[in-house]
C-alpha cells in the first residue's frame, strides 16, 4: 500500500545554525517541500539582513533539495509600519515569545498588555502578517497553556483581523478556541498526539520526549486527535522538530525540544491509518495550511509506502523521537 502527499508542509520547525544546521536541514528538507522556520537563534533574527543571511545559510545546508525555508521574525513591539512593509517581502509570519517562556527566548516579550503590542498588531493585521505564539505564561508547568487561553482571547477579540496561529496546542482547552475565534488556528506536533506526560515522567525520565509545552493528559491528546485526524481546516501540522545535541539532553538540566522532523510523515500516516482516516492526511499536512497562510507551496510528491522503517538510534548528534523502533510506513525515496 502506498500514498503520496502532494507538498508536504511543517509549519514550526527549528533548523538553528551552523554544524546543527547542515545536519538537520537536509533531513527536512528531503521529505518536506516548505517549512515556516523558526527564528529563536541566539541574538534572535529581528532585522531584515539577518534574516536574509539566515535564509541563504538554509539553502546552502540543503544543497540541490526542493524545498523552500518560510522565513519569520521574532517579535518586539518596537517593530515600525514601515519597517513591517519592507519585511514582508520576506517573512511569512511573525512569532512571539513570552521572555523566558523557552529555548532562546530571553529576548521575548515581557508583558502581554494589550497596549503595549497594539501599534505591532495593528501594522501585522493591515499588513495581512500571520503572528505565532508561543503561549505559556510563567505559571504551573501543566497549567502554562490554559491560563495562556485569556490572553490569546484578548489577543484574537481586539485584533480581529490579525491572523493568530496557537502553535503546537496541547490542552482540549486550546482546541475549544478554536472554535470559539474566527482568526485563531493552531498547529500540532508529533509528539503531542503520541504521548503524554506519563511517556514522559511516569515511568522512568524520559530526557528525548522534553519538549515545551510539555505534554498533558489523556484527555488533552484525545482532543488534539480528534481535530487533527478530522482534518479540521483551522489546523495544521507543525512538528516544533527541535534538535538538541546529546550531551544537551542525556544530562541535568535537559533542554527542551524533541526532535521529529525526518520520522514525522512515516508516523503520520501509522497514525491516520490506525485511526482509518489516512484521506485526511493530505488536509493536516498539507491543504490546511496553504489556505490558511494563503500561499502555493513548491511542487513536490512524497510517497509513503507500509513497509518498515527502523528509526535510526541518532542523525549525527541528535536522538530522535522513536530512536531503534519500528515504524510501520517509510518514505520511498
Ligand atoms: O521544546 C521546545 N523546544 N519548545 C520550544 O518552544 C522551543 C524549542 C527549542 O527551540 O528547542
Ligand atoms: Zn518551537
Amino acid at each position: 500500500m502506498t500514498i503520496t502527499i502532494k507538498a508536504p508542509l511543517d509549519m514550526h520547525l527549528h533548523l538553528r545554525d551552523a554544524e546543527m544546521l547542515k545536519v538537520v536541514a537536509p533531513l527536512s528538507a528531503q521529505t518536506f517541500s516548505n517549512a515556516i522556520i523558526m527564528p529563536n537563534l541566539v541574538p534572535p533574527v529581528t532585522t531584515i539582513e539577518a534574516l536574509k543571511e539566515y535564509k541563504q545559510r538554509i539553502m546552502s545546508a540543503i544543497g540541490n533539495e526542493k524545498f523552500e525555508p518560510l522565513m519569520t521574525l521574532f517579535f518586539r513591539n518596537d517593530y515600525t509600519y514601515d519597517f513591517l512593509k519592507e519585511a514582508k517581502k520576506y517573512i511569512s509570519a511573525i512569532k512571539l515569545y513570552p521572555s523566558g517562556a523557552t529555548t532562546n527566548s530571553e529576548g521575548g516579550v515581557t508583558s502581554m498588555d494589550i497596549e503595549s503590542l497594539r501599534e505591532t498588531f495593528e501594522a501585522m493585521s493591515e499588513l495581512e502578517i500571520p503572528l505565532c505564539v508561543h503561549g505559556e505564561t510563567n505559571g504551573f508547568v501543566m497549567d502554562r497553556e490554559a491560563e495562556f487561553g485569556s490572553v490569546y482571547e484578548q489577543f484574537a477579540s481586539n485584533f480581529p483581523k490579525l491572523k493568530i496561529i496557537m502553535e503546537h496546542i496541547t490542552t482540549k482547552n486550546s482546541v475549544d478556541l478554536l472554535e470559539k475565534y474566527d482568526n485563531l488556528y493552531a498547529t500540532i506536533t508529533l509528539q503531542h498526539l503520541f504521548i503524554t506526560l506519563d511517556d514522559v515522567a511516569g515511568g522512568m525520565l524520559k530526557p528525548h520526549l522534553f519538549c515545551k509545552p510539555i505534554a498533558k493528559r489523556y484527555e488533552d491528546r484525545e482532543a488534539l486527535l480528534k481535530v487533527a485526524l478530522s482534518g479540521h481546516p483551522k489546523v495544521m501540522f507543525g512538528s516544533d522538530s527541535a534538535p538538541h545535541p546529546t550531551h544537551k539532553k542525556e544530562c541535568c538540566g535537559c533542554a527542551a525540544g524533541v526532535f521529529t522532523a525526518p520520522i514525522a510523515l512515516q508516523a503520520l500516516a501509522g497514525l491516520f491509518e490506525k485511526n482509518n482516516v489516512l484521506e485526511n492526511l493530505q488536509s493536516f499536512v498539507s491543504n490546511n495550511a496553504q489556505k490558511i497562510y494563503s500561499f502555493k507551496p513548491l511542487e513536490k510528491n512524497i510517497v509513503l509506502e507500509k513497509t518498515p522503517f527502523k528509526v535510526p538510534n541518532s542523525y549525527g548528534d541528535v536522538v530522535p523521537m522513536f530512536a531503534g523502533e519500528e515504524l510501520a510506513w517509510s518514505i520511498k525515496f
